[in-house]
């Protein structure tokens, strides 16, 4: 009833606006109505800032023709072209939709919508006049259905950033059906196929899009055709990530109209450059990551127009060639992580335009004067570190005209802090880490960049404090502090709320920690260890509701550990070791549902084994060693990390921040360390295996048996029970734990026989059980030779290789 009442209201406007548009021809009604019924199908989402082209199409103004983002024919006044890309559109499309009663459509541009996950309907196919389809970034899902291909008269396809898969039809089908092609865009769709040769018939196609194809469900893989060298006018590639194997083809010296061309992030064979130097029209090159050796080619100098050279983190030898001036164009650079020696070319200065230069972790040697830097005028970003390069700052280069927005100088041989950076208040990233800067952070640099500043690195350095009072820091937007391996005394330096990760391990630092601490709600890695940190830990830490890791290792933190662990607590690792912590482990523990970690070893704390720790199914590791625990192991029945088979990665375990940025991408990664005692050796662990599982419960006072039920605990890679006073027999269910490769029962009271059964133990290659009072396996040849017994059986049974689980 109301869409009639609308209709008659079109009917009735379309007599009015005729009288004022004689030239150009009135909507067709019946177009004009399937419009505003696909606009009564969606909603508009009033969230976003997005004007909706839709939102103005009322069926008074009857002539369609005028409405906002539609073309008519000039003669027939048939739709042709809608475009209602970027409309806050949400909702679904089912095949029916009206929107394909517009049989007249040549252009179609839903891009950047939301349609809640549709299929691409079926019904599209009524639309064999499209020579252009962009539903990219608009919430399509599921497999592409083979109507598209009906399309035949298709120039321009673009269907990126959808969910999609294109399967059966796939990507030869389209090659096939759709031979008027030249824009081709599928970036993110999941092309489960190799790029069939037959795509090289396509000999108009100019812009190929294929990034990240590869990365989303099912793999696509293969080689490029060689005969991707006939598609001479192609003037766009793009396949990054795309998970492509075998060479880079010599034919894409043929492609001399390419201005574009991407193929970073794939698994090529070790390859050279050398069909680089004919594209002299590229303005983009991109190489990344392509597995590329040998020096950088001469004929890179043909290409004068590139913009943007990034061939970094491939296996590039040589220097940097000189020539490279040449390319006067340049505003980016990429040229960091391969293996390029000698120093960096004077010529480098005189590229005007660059914004970006990143050199860094290359082989490069010798001084560099700063000053040079000071001729470029745009640069913003600049890496230089990790080379042999001697920075040389004259004192007096405080007046640059250049606004850094990222620096990198670590290892640059900076014997004090640049004072040029006073004047920086632009800087987002700074790293100076492992230089020789002593002594104290001159005040001034607290002034600087204070609101951008983001991640700021001094590691490796001489610093002993910041020189000033009180200890909180002013950049309001830090969100990476790394002062490790330093000097720093005093009292701790508290970063801005905005700290997502703060380390200032290994200094020297002293005094309680401040309650400001808690302040930081942002705060997900905190890292103190190896300090001279004493005093209660402040119980307000439990507000800290983003914590991921708590390390305070080696400390002089004293006390009971106090309710800090709050409901929906993210730990995942928590390092109370090497302090003089007493007590009882605080219940509160089992809210911190996903740690994984729990090292409470070398404290006074006196409780008995807690067993509730079972409600803890991530737990993979547990270190209670060396405190005063007492009675017997009471276990239950679910210990479920320790169950489990777990991970079998062989990743490390670590948590990851992601900070990405207008420009610039920075991945944190935070590697859990410990000291382990693993087969009779204590040493430091700087990297735990993901799927290691590990229990000490060394060095206690645990009485009675040895429960049975641990037997159940079969992820197990390392269980230690020595220097104990456990008695009884060792029960023969440990033969169940079989990944252990560790085990330590020795100093204790058990008697009894060693169960054959843990001879059939398939990794152990540990186990002592010295000292317990049972005569038999006592003496050092005894236990040497059970060791042996089980090496010598490991070579002959074990034909895989053995699975160091360890760190
Ligand atoms: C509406 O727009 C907002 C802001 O862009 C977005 O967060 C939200 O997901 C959108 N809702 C739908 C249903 O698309
Ligand atoms: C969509 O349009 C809005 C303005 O209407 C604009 O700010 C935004 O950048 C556009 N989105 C895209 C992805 O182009
Ligand atoms: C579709 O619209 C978007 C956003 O306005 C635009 O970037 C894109 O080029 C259009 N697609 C086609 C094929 O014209
Ligand atoms: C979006 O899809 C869901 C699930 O198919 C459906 O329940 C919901 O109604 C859809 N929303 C719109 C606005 O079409
Ligand atoms: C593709 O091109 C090759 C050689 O140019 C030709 O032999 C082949 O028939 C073509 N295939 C199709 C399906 O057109
Ligand atoms: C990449 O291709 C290889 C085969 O070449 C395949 O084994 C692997 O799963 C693919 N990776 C992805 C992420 O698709
Ligand atoms: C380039 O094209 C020419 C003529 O089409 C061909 O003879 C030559 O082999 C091609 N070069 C490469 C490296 O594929
Ligand atoms: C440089 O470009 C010219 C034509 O622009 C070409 O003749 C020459 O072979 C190219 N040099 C190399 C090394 O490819
Ligand atoms: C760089 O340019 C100079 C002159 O402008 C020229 O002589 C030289 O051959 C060019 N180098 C390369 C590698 O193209
Ligand atoms: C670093 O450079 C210095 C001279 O600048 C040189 O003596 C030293 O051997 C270089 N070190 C490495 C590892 O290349
Ligand atoms: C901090 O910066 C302001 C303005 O940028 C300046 O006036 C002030 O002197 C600076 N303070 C220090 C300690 O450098
Ligand atoms: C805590 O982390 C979540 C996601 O990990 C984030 O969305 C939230 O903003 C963080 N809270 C604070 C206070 O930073």
């Amino acid at each position: 009833m109301f869409m009639q009442f609308l209709f008659l209201l079109s009917l009735l406007s379309l007599v009015s606006a005729g009288s004022f548009s004689s030239v150009q021809p009135l909507c067709h009604d019946d177009e004009s109505f399937a419009l505003l019924q696909f606009k009564e199908s969606l909603i508009i989402n009033q969230s976003t800032s997005a004007y909706s082209k839709i939102s103005s199409w009322m069926a008074q103004s009857s002539d369609c023709c005028t409405w906002d983002g539609i073309q008519c024919d000039e003669n027939t006044g048939h739709v042709i072209s809608l475009d209602l890309s970027n409309s806050s559109l949400y909702g679904s499309i089912n095949p029916s939709s009206s929107l394909f009663q517009l049989v007249h459509l040549q252009k179609l541009n839903l891009s950047i919508n939301n349609f809640n996950h549709s299929e691409i309907p079926v019904g599209v196919r009524r639309l064999s006049k499209l020579t252009h389809l962009d539903l990219s970034y608009s919430g399509f899902s599921g497999k592409i259905s083979s109507e598209i291909l009906q399309l035949s008269k298709l120039v321009s396809l673009n269907l990126a950033l959808n969910p999609l898969k294109l399967h059966k039809p796939g990507l030869r089908s389209i090659a096939e059906k759709l031979t008027n092609l030249e824009e081709l865009v599928l970036s993110e769709v999941d092309i489960s196929s190799t790029v069939p040769s037959i795509l090289a018939n396509l000999s108009s196609l100019t812009t190929i899009f294929l990034r990240d194809c590869g990365l989303h469900g099912a793999s696509f893989s293969g080689k490029l055709p060689n005969s991707v060298g006939n598609l001479k006018s192609l003037y766009c590639l793009d396949v990054e990530s795309c998970n492509f194997s075998g060479p880079i083809p010599s034919s894409f010296a043929n492609l001399t109209k390419l201005t574009y061309l991407d193929l970073s992030e794939n698994f090529f064979s070790r390859g050279t450059l050398s069909w680089v130097g004919k594209q002299t029209k590229l303005t983009m090159l991109r190489l990344y990551w392509t597995n590329l050796y040998g020096d950088i080619p001469f004929s890179l100098g043909n290409l004068t127009h590139l913009t943007t050279l990034s061939l970094s983190r491939n296996e590039l030898i040589g220097p940097i060639p000189s020539w490279l001036a040449n390319l006067t164009q340049l505003t980016n650079l990429y040229l960091q992580k391969n293996i390029l020696q000698g120093p960096i070319p004077t010529a480098i200065f005189s590229l005007m335009n660059l914004q970006t230069l990143y050199l860094s972790s290359n082989q490069l040697s010798g001084i560099v004067e700063f000053d040079l830097f000071r001729e470029l005028n745009s640069l913003s970003f600049l890496k230089l570190s990790m080379n042999n390069l001697s920075l040389l700052i004259d004192p007096s280069y405080n007046t640059v005209l250049q606004k850094f927005r990222l620096l990198g100088l670590d290892s640059c041989n900076l014997g004090d802090f640049p004072d040029f950076l006073r004047n920086q208040d632009q800087l987002e990233v700074l790293t100076l880490s492992m230089n020789n800067i002593p002594g104290q952070i001159p005040k001034w640099i607290t002034n600087f960049s204070k609101y951008t500043l983001q991640i700021l690195d001094l590691s490796g350095n001489f610093l002993t404090g910041f020189d000033q009072t009180p200890y909180a820091l002013p950049w309001t937007n830090l969100q990476i502090l790394d002062l490790i391996y330093n000097k720093f005394q005093g009292s701790l330096p508290i970063p801005p709320p905005s700290i997502v990760v703060y380390q200032v391990n290994n200094n020297m630092l002293s005094g309680i920690i401040s309650e400001m601490i808690c302040d930081l709600s942002s705060l997900s890695f905190l890292d103190l260890q190896y300090n001279d940190l004493s005093g209660f830990l402040p119980q307000c830490l439990k507000d800290l509701r983003n914590l991921s890791t708590l390390n305070l290792r080696h400390n002089k933190f004293h006390g009971s550990i106090g309710q800090i662990f709050m409901k929906g607590s993210k730990l995942r690792m928590i390092s109370l070791s090497q302090n003089h912590f007493q007590g009882p482990i605080p219940r509160s523990l089992v809210n911190c549902v996903m740690l994984e970690i729990l090292d409470l070893g070398n404290n006074h704390i006196n409780d008995v084994f807690p067993s509730w720790i079972s409600f803890l199914l991530e737990l993979r590791v547990l270190i209670l060693q060396s405190n005063e625990f007492h009675v017997a192991i009471r276990i239950l029945p679910n210990l479920e990390g320790m169950e489990s088979f777990g991970v079998d990665r062989a990743t490390h375990m670590q948590g990851q921040i992601y900070i990405r940025n207008n420009g610039w991408a920075w991945a944190f990664s935070y590697t859990y360390s410990m000291e382990l005692t693993n087969k009779g050796i204590k040493r430091e662990c700087w990297r735990i295996l993901d799927s290691f599982v590990a229990m000490d419960l060394s060095g206690n006072k645990f009485d009675g048996e040895i429960p049975n039920i641990m037997g159940n605990l079969k992820a197990l890679n390392m269980l230690n029970l020595s220097n104990n006073v456990l008695s009884g027999s060792i029960p023969s269910s440990l033969a169940n734990l079989s990944n252990l490769e560790s085990l330590d029962l020795s100093q204790n009271m058990l008697s009894g026989e060693i169960p054959p059964q843990l001879v059939d133990l398939t990794f152990l290659s540990f186990l002592s059980v010295s000292q317990s009072s049972c005569g038999t396996y006592t003496t050092r040849e005894t236990i040497f030779y059970i060791w042996n017994q089980f090496i010598r059986w490991k070579c002959r049974i074990v034909r895989k290789p053995i699975v160091q689980k360890m760190c």
